[in-house]
């Protein structure tokens, strides 16, 4: 019997299960780790490929070991601390991966994870265990805990998105959830509106841009840089003990918002973008907003608050 269920199996259910080992291995029997990829870091992996991630915007005790040093002692282990970044020793994409997996092995994990979906969560009529899961091969699971360890739902479309009437061509308009650079057939030349002031968007422009695209890049707000999404306070206590003595789940979801504070990218990608802007690969618009989009003879016909028209290719 499954006393604990882990929904999803990306970097948030590893080092749950990472820790949970450490401090009580006999939780082994009663793990069942559940995501349709069936492998860890599935969509981790995918989402650093498809975008060219060259290395994490995190810091090296930010990973799934429980040991904040275990990954700069891998690194150093096998030679590979050239592949820790700048004083905060960002970890490299291939290195983070390397580690991710040795934690699996470490852990004996590599085979915990059941190819399935949690589709429905249903509180049990009687008995012993509160839940009822339905998964997508068809089976229940009546586990006594659950742990949603999901990460980010589908993608949210601006309104203006969802308003547009026109037909138009599947790859003239794409999430970034859905994008994968290196199958985007002919960027060449063409002209991208990417929206967005966060670093998916920095890494996207800069990736069309190499491509030969050039782009205009849309931010509601002014662009912000900053090395990490928050104050390194929130790592320790100094930020964290307010946050952990409040009880109230829907105040501490205020609090992480506020110290997220939206989207911003690092100071070494807006370098870079002034460097595509200098060149007239790259056009800023800060503290713009697209109010409607048409598709009309090939092209976008983009219409913004301030009154401003836009062409492009391709959003
Ligand atoms: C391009 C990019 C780069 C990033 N770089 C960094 C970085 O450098 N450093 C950093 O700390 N963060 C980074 N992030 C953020 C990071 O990806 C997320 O914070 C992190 O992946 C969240 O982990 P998670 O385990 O909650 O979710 P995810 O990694 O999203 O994993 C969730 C898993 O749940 C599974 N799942 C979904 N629905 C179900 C279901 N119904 N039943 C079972 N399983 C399900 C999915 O298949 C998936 O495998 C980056 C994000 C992006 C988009
Ligand atoms: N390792 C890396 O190099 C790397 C690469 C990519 C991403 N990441 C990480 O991955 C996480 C997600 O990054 P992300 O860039 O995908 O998301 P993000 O940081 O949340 O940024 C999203 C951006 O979209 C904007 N936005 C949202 N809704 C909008 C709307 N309706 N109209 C116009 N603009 C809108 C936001 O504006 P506001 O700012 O105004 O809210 C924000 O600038 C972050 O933790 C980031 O650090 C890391």
């Amino acid at each position: 019997m499954a006393e604990l269920v882990v929904a999803g199996s990306g970097p948030q259910a590893l080092t749950l299960c990472c820790l949970l080992l450490q401090k009580r291995p006999q939780w082994r029997r009663r793990l069942r780790v559940l995501d349709p990829s069936g492998t860890w870091l599935e969509r981790w992996n995918t989402q650093m490929r498809r975008y060219e991630i060259p290395w994490l915007r995190s810091p090296s005790p930010h990973h799934p070991h429980p040991n904040p040093h275990a990954l700069r002692r891998f690194a150093q282990e096998r030679q590979r601390g050239a592949e820790l970044e700048g004083p905060y020793g960002l970890p490299h994409t291939q290195l983070f991966s390397d580690f991710c997996r040795s934690v699996v092995a470490d852990f004996q994990l590599a085979d915990r994870v059941q190819a399935v979906a949690v589709e429905r969560i249903r509180l049990a009529p009687a008995g012993d265990n509160p839940l009822e899961l339905d998964l997508s091969d068809g089976s229940v699971l009546a586990p006594r805990r659950l742990v949603i360890a999901t990460g980010a739902e589908a993608p949210v479309l601006p309104g203006w998105v969802r308003a547009i009437e026109d037909p138009y061509p599947a790859d003239a308009l794409q999430h970034s959830h859905n994008l994968d650079l290196g199958a985007c057939p002919g960027l060449a030349g063409q002209h991208l509106v990417i929206v967005g002031g966060g670093l998916t968007s920095a890494h996207l422009a800069l990736g069309a841009i190499r491509r030969g695209a050039r782009v205009s890049l849309f931010c509601r707000r002014a662009l912000r840089r900053k090395p990490f999404d928050a104050d390194p306070g929130w790592l320790g206590p100094r930020y964290l003990k307010d946050f952990r003595a409040e009880p109230c789940w829907h105040r501490r979801r205020q609090q992480v918002l506020a110290a997220r504070d939206g989207g911003s990218i690092t100071p070494e990608l807006a370098s870079r973008l002034q460097q595509a802007q200098a060149a007239g690969a790259l056009q800023l618009n800060e503290g713009c907003q697209i109010a409607s989009a048409r598709w009309r003879q090939g092209q976008w016909q983009l219409h913004c608050r301030d009154g401003r028209r836009h062409q492009a290719d391709r959003l």
